[in-house]
């Protein structure tokens, strides 16, 4: 038994921030935010469940089902719309569907949490047939956006994924991880704003990915050199070369969205698969990487026979 990906939908909302908006509050500059973290813009409005339903309408769409056909939500989002219940719920209602639905929190790592536990699964017997995976974030409400050390990378996305059981398609393997000690590096409190410390933040991150990425290849029996495509969490475009020349693997495999979007925590993935889908990339066949890390901090990697 096999799952593929069936079908990608996304959701950016409408309103455009640009760096140079930015520096009428801040003091920063285009040059700066586009030199050190490779962003150019962002999307800010959206509200977790209504992007999280429209990219999932998407999915849904492009891999021709009907809500009937879905057996399960997965929703990977780090701010969802209440305390409770989950947003999965609202969007589950949102997009008519009648199976089981459940929040997933693991920050930038959620939306590789979230392929791998759907795939887990699937796999076990009486398991989904077809999962709806979404990764759904609004981080702009909980962004200070007078501090300019994290103003300039975040901003809001949905996008998602149905996977369904199929001959095509493999999950070669996978590499989950968390660090609790490292909460404080990154974190946002209840009715709070994000704090970060941006350049520990960078070094943990290309360093666990880095690792994780070489231990899911490592368990894949794979060699940098056999991957097509590469899905990194968009977060900053030199943690992606930095992880890239580490692993080595070149970059020009990479998909990207971050000069665009910014840091959409759980959306990035899939928003940068579409982009990939998009450039006609993702054949089947082809072996595709995708990792991320996020608060916690947590990383996930996996890599798929597409
Ligand atoms: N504009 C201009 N100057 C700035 C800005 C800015 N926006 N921000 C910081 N600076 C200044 C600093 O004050 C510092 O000045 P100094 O040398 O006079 O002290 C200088 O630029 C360098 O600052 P650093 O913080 O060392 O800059 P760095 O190169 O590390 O870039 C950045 C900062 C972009 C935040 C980077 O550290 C980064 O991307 N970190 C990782 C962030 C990340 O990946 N977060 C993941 C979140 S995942 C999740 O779960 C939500």
């Amino acid at each position: 038994m096999t799952v593929r990906i069936a079908g990608i939908g996304t959701a950016l909302p409408e309103r455009i921030v640009t760096n140079h908006d930015l520096t009428r509050t801040l003091d920063t500059s285009d040059a700066w935010i586009r030199e050190r973290a490779g962003i150019g813009s962002r999307r800010v409005g959206g509200l977790t469940s209504e992007m999280a339903i429209e990219a999932g309408a998407n999915a849904m769409k492009s891999a021709d089902v009907t809500p009937t056909d879905i057996d399960l939500l997965v929703l990977c989002t780090t701010t969802p719309d209440q305390r409770f219940p989950g947003s999965s719920a609202v969007v589950q209602a949102g997009l008519g569907l009648t199976c089981g639905a459940f929040d997933l929190n693991a920050a930038c790592a959620g939306f590789s949490y979230g392929y791998v536990s759907a795939y887990g699964l699937m796999t076990l017997p009486g398991g989904p047939d077809r999962v709806l995976l979404i990764g759904s974030d609004a981080l702009s409400p909980i962004t200070d956006w007078t501090d300019r050390g994290t103003a300039i990378l975040f901003g809001d996305a949905g996008a998602a994924v149905v996977l369904e059981r199929h001959e095509q398609g493999e999950l070669l393997g996978f590499d989950l991880g968390a660090d609790g000690n490292l909460q404080p590096i990154l974190y946002c409190d209840h009715d709070s704003t994000i704090k970060m410390e941006g350049r520990e933040v960078f070094k943990r991150a290309v360093r666990a990915v880095t690792r994780s990425i070489q231990a899911t290849l490592a368990r894949a029996d794979l060699v940098p050199a056999d991957l097509d495509v590469v899905l990194l969490h968009q977060a900053n475009i030199r943690i992606i070369e930095a992880v890239c020349q580490r692993v080595g693997m070149p970059v020009e495999k990479t998909h990207n969205v971050i000069e665009t979007t910014g840091n959409t925590s759980a959306a990035s993935i899939p928003l940068a698969m579409a982009e990939a889908e998009r450039a006609g990339v993702l054949e089947p066949g082809k072996i595709v990487l995708m990792s991320g890390f996020g608060a916690g901090m947590t990383w996930a990697s996996l890599v798929v026979r597409w």
